[in-house]
């Protein structure tokens, strides 16, 4: 069974698919079950810069992933973010690119509950 709101990562081509709808059916590509990707989080220092962090300015809020930003190089980059109201009802989404600025702005009027950010190399992270 797949609920709202999960990500799944093919561990053969790496497609990453969100579920819109809950289904009792199993997510398949390329032949086999897709992964179901659990947000990290973590207390350690070390992967701390995958964490998404809230910066709040006076007419809208930021979450950048990491307190000190995630590297945005070629090799190792974040791949997108996720932003969820608290009751689930929206989600704001941002892809990123190698060389962009790993934040986005959010307006003062979403009710952020959490944040989940995409590593190219250290998967998904979560601030709750
Ligand atoms: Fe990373």
């Amino acid at each position: 069974m797949a609920s709202k709101l999960e990500l799944y990562k093919c561990s053969v081509c790496g497609q990453i698919v969100e579920v819109v709808k809950d289904g009792v059916g199993e997510l398949v590509c390329c032949g086999q079950p897709m992964e179901l990707l659990a947000p990290q989080r973590t207390e350690n220092e070390k992967f701390e810069y995958h964490v998404p962090f809230v910066i709040e300015h006076e007419d809208c809020n930021e979450i950048q992933v990491g307190e000190k930003p995630h590297p945005m190089t070629q090799e190792h980059h974040i791949e997108f973010i996720e932003i969820y109201a608290k009751d689930n009802s929206k989600i704001l989404r941002k892809y990123f690119t190698p060389d962009s600025h790993p934040s986005v702005k959010v307006p003062k009027c979403f009710d952020i509950g959490r944040a989940v950010a995409m590593c190219n190399l250290h998967g998904l992270w979560e601030k709750p």
